[in-house]
C-alpha cells in the first residue's frame, strides 16, 4: 500500500455508510451494515496480499492459477467498537488470527492508558490489520499502533469506517508507515471529540448502550 489514506468510494460502501449515519437506524440494522461495510473495506485493505500460482486442473485443462502465497494475517480489534468491524472482516478472512487492544483515556492526563493487550504470536511475520470504526483525535489509534510495533509488528494497516482530518494527520505524523483505509473523511472534530457530521458514538450505536 502506498497512499497514506485510501477512501473507499464504492457506491455500495457510501450508500451503507449513509444508512449508518442516519440517527433513525436501529441497533440491529447498524450492526448488520457495519459488518457488510467491513467486508468491503477488508477487500481494499488486503489488495496487495502476495499472490503465487498453483497448478490445478479445471474440467477442461490444467492451468497455473493465482493463489494466495499464504502471508499470515492478524486482525487486531481496538476495543470496544473495533469488534463490530472485526466480525465483518473475519467473514472475508476466516483463517486470520485475532488480537485485542483495550485503551481508556486518563481523565487527568488525557493520555490513553492500556487495560488489555492480547495479540497472536509472531506478529513480525504477519500482515497486521488494526480495526476501529472511528479515527477521531487519533491519540488512541496511534497508541495502539505503538503497542503493536513494540510487540514486533512491522506490516501494519489501519482500517476504519470514518475518519476526521485531525486523526488522519495525527496518524500520519506518528506512523507514516501505516496506511489507513476508510469509507470517508468527514469535516472536523467537535469540542467533545466527536466526528462531524459523523454518526455519533459508534460503540453505543453498535451495542445499544448510552
Ligand atoms: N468515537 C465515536 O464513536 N464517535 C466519534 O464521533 C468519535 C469517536
Amino acid at each position: 500500500m502506498t497512499e497514506h489514506c485510501t477512501i473507499v468510494d464504492h457506491p455500495l460502501v457510501q450508500h451503507k455508510l449513509t444508512l449508518m449515519r442516519d440517527k433513525g437506524t436501529s441497533t440491529s440494522e447498524f450492526r448488520r451494515l457495519l459488518q457488510e461495510i467491513a467486508l468491503l473495506l477488508a477487500y481494499e485493505v488486503t489488495r496487495d496480499l502476495p499472490l503465487g500460482t498453483a497448478r490445478i486442473e479445471t474440467p477442461l485443462e490444467p492451468m497455473d492459477a493465482p493463489k494466495l502465497e499464504g502471508k499470515k494475517l492478524a486482525l487486531i480489534s481496538i476495543l470496544r467498537a473495533g469488534n463490530g468491524l472485526l466480525d465483518g472482516v473475519l467473514q472475508l478472512i476466516p483463517s486470520a488470527r485475532v488480537g485485542f487492544v483495550g485503551l481508556y483515556r486518563d481523565e487527568e492526563t488525557l493520555e490513553p492508558v492500556e487495560y488489555y493487550f492480547k495479540v497472536p504470536e509472531n506478529l513480525e511475520e504477519r500482515m497486521v490489520i488494526a480495526v476501529d470504526p472511528m479515527l477521531a483525535t487519533g491519540n488512541s489509534s496511534a497508541a495502539a499502533i505503538d503497542m503493536l510495533k513494540k510487540a514486533g509488528a512491522k506490516d501494519i494497516r489501519f482500517l476504519c469506517l470514518l475518519a476526521a482530518p485531525e486523526g488522519v494527520k495525527r496518524m500520519k505524523e506518528a506512523h507514516p508507515d501505516v496506511p489507513i483505509v476508510t469509507a470517508a473523511v468527514d469535516s472536523h472534530l467537535n469540542e467533545k471529540g466527536y466526528i462531524v457530521p459523523g454518526l455519533g458514538d459508534a460503540g453505543d450505536r453498535l451495542f445499544g448502550t448510552k
